[in-house]
């Protein structure tokens, strides 16, 4: 069955690289339930980003995914966790260049931090980041019909 995951293309992607990476969004079959342009707060990022708050780059993190607009997208595909993980390539574009060349971050990505792609790393993960960015709106709840 389809599955759903959270995609992120991050602020220093936007200007260049955002219609690239939706065009290869499309071409690998994964469809698009959802997406809006956002600009998270310093508060949001840190909510988002909360798994990494121990990290020693966490307040870099958060002041680059606070820095301008980021476009957040619901991607819906067989494996979509999977395969949007696979699509993204590792976190360090240096490791993504060589490990998987067509990768958007080998592609997109400047460095480990400024990375131009973000994705849910299990269906939980997604289903909890889906409901932060967009809502309980997008949630699988069903609508009756009367
Ligand atoms: P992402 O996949 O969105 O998840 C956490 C983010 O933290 C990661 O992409 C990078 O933007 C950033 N990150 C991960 N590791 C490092 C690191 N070693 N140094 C700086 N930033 C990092």
């Amino acid at each position: 069955p389809p599955q759903r995951t959270l995609a992120v293309i991050k602020p220093d992607a936007m200007e260049a690289h955002r219609e690239s990476i939706l065009e290869e969004i499309h071409a690998r079959g994964f469809s698009v339930a959802q997406l809006k342009e956002t600009a998270l707060s310093r508060e949001m990022a840190e909510e988002f980003y909360k798994e990494h708050r121990e990290k020693p780059f966490f307040s870099q993190l958060v002041e680059f995914m606070s820095r301008g607009p980021c476009l957040m997208l619901i991607l819906t595909k067989d494996n979509a966790v999977e395969e949007w993980r696979a699509l993204m390539g590792p976190t360090d574009p240096d490791q993504a260049k060589a490990a998987s060349p067509n990768s958007l971050r080998a592609r997109f990505a400047s460095d480990i931090l400024h990375n131009s792609v973000h994705g849910s790393s299990n269906e939980q993960h997604a289903e909890a980041k889906i409901r932060f960015i967009f809502g309980d709106i997008s949630s699988d709840a069903e609508i009756p019909d009367d």
